[in-house]
């Protein structure tokens, strides 16, 4: 069933019900009050009533015309018209209001014989009345009978017939308001949903780059906002993988190449005798380079998928960075660089996976190597600031122009302006050392002027002796 039917259908299962109820209540509750209480008025209760009145009244009148003024009391009180006849069934007094309406004569035979009777009588003009005719006593004889005669209302219809249609008819307006509201309600919800449904389907098919317009503000506008914004990160994702694997395979086929021409060199034997060691060490050159570039691509997306855990302990980043520049002083001597480490005096514990800090150390370190021309100036500084330790690489390098250094962290970018000499990197270097470091639930920073120089740094956690 569809959406629609099913809101159409429970708005109209709860108008009916609130109906049903609403009549059962009545019925069941307001009905027998209200026949209560006009019995509890009726002629036939107050025949007998009046006849007794009536009766006491008598025993003190000498004339029947004396009792006019009381019938027409009664009248005007019970809205009836009253009949007073004597002993011989005689009309003597009656009331004047209703004019056209006449004593019923069996009734008041009957009243001689001493019973009190009711009957109804419906006159030309469609009018019903109720009669009753009592006789009347006086000391236990029998001296008239006084007949009471009303038009006919039933109360109960008169009450009960407006209520009932006027719950029907507001049941039949509320449920064709209720119609109109679910086909604006349901439109507004079917149609964003039929929309999300043509996406995803579209996604299913590999294609990202459709998007739903919907900007209300409910959880439908939610729902669109987050697909939305998945259909963002998948197309991201996508065109992040198409451009990975072109950047691979022309990384791979540059030394396959190179390799490649060297083999055949050595096959054909065009190279000199003098000449072979060298070709062969270059080719070996070429499958190092190869490897650690398959390495370094193989550990970024492991990075990336989040599959290496760090191995966070607190270690002596001071020792850390000391060994790592120990390593690494020839080649900054071979470059003529200068190369120091500021640090405090006592060992600077840090929480990290040392391993993979070193890593980073390493990278930035390496990128300083490269990016810095001959005779220039590499700090590497460490400072402790309340529970954190800051750690920073300065070199007076060639720098990062202000337009590249938002993508210098990203996988492949690599700028072609570096100093002569210098071989072209991969430019993954920034991007492992970016995903460590958020690893480590922190950032990597980056600074640069062209022409003077660049820094990087990260902050760790510190840990206490
Ligand atoms: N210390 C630095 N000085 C100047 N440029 C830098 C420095 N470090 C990184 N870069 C720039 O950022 C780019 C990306 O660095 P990286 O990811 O290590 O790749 P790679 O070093 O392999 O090119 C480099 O190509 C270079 O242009
Ligand atoms: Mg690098």
């Amino acid at each position: 069933m569809s959406y629609r039917a099913k809101l159409t259908l429970s708005f109209l299962l709860v108008i009916l019900l609130t109906i049903s109820v609403t009549l059962v209540i009545q019925r069941v509750i307001i009905e027998p009050t209200w026949t209560q209480f006009l019995t509890s008025f009726s002629l036939e209760r107050r025949g007998p009533e009046l006849a007794s009145i009536v009766s006491q009244n008598i025993q003190r009148a000498r004339r029947w015309v004396e009792l006019r003024p009381l019938l027409e009391q009664l009248s005007t009180l019970y809205r009836v018209k009253v009949f007073l006849t004597d002993a011989n069934g005689d009309l003597q007094v009656q009331s004047r209001y209703p004019e056209d309406i006449q004593p019923i004569q069996a009734e008041i035979d009957k009243a001689l014989q001493g019973e009190t009777s009711s009957t109804q009588i419906t006159l030309s003009g469609g009018k019903n009345f109720d009669v009753v005719t009592s006789p009347v006593f006086v000391n236990n004889r029998l001296v008239g009978t006084i007949q009471i005669v009303q038009e006919r209302t039933n109360l109960g219809r008169v009450f009960g017939f407006p209520l009932t249609s006027s719950l029907l008819i507001g049941g039949g307006i509320a449920a064709i308001l209720s119609l109109f509201l679910v086909y604006l309600v349901s439109r507004q919800v079917t149609l964003p949903i039929r929309k999300m449904k043509q996406m995803a389907m579209k996604f299913s098919q590999g294609d990202f780059s459709a998007r739903v317009d919907l900007k209300s503000k409910d959880e439908l506008g939610e729902l669109a906002r987050v697909l939305n914004e998945m259909a963002g990160k998948l197309e991201e994702t996508e065109r992040i993988r198409r451009e990975l694997l072109a950047n691979i395979s022309h990384e791979l086929r540059t030394p396959l190449t190179t390799v490649q021409g060297y083999i055949e060199a050595l096959i054909d034997g065009v190279l000199p005798e003098e000449k072979r060691e060298e070709s062969l060490k270059l080719v070996l050159e070429e499958v190092r380079k190869t490897e650690r570039l398959v390495n370094s691509i193989l550990e970024l997306s492991r990075l990336e998928a989040g599959a290496i855990k760090m191995d966070i302990r607190a270690f002596d980043l001071k020792g850390l960075v000391l060994k790592i520049k120990d390593k690494l002083s020839l080649s900054f001597e071979r470059k003529n660089l200068k190369l120091e480490v500021s640090a405090p005096g006592e060992e600077a514990l840090a929480f990290g996976d040392p391993d993979r800090i070193g890593e980073v150390v390493e990278i930035l370190l390496d990128n300083s190597l490269r990016y810095t021309e001959p005779g220039g100036h590499v700090k590497i500084s460490l400072v402790r600031e309340g529970d954190q330790v800051l750690f920073k690489v300065e070199d007076t390098g060639i720098g990062i122009s202000p337009e590249e250094l938002p993508r210098i962290f990203n996988r492949f970018y690599r700028s072609t302006n570096i100093p002569k000499g210098e071989r072209l990197g991969a430019g993954l270097g920034l991007a492992i050392a970016k995903e460590i470091i958020e690893a480590h639930g922190s950032q990597i920073m980056a600074e640069s002027v062209p022409g003077k120089g660049s820094s990087f740094s990260f902050y760790l956690k510190a840990g206490n002796r």
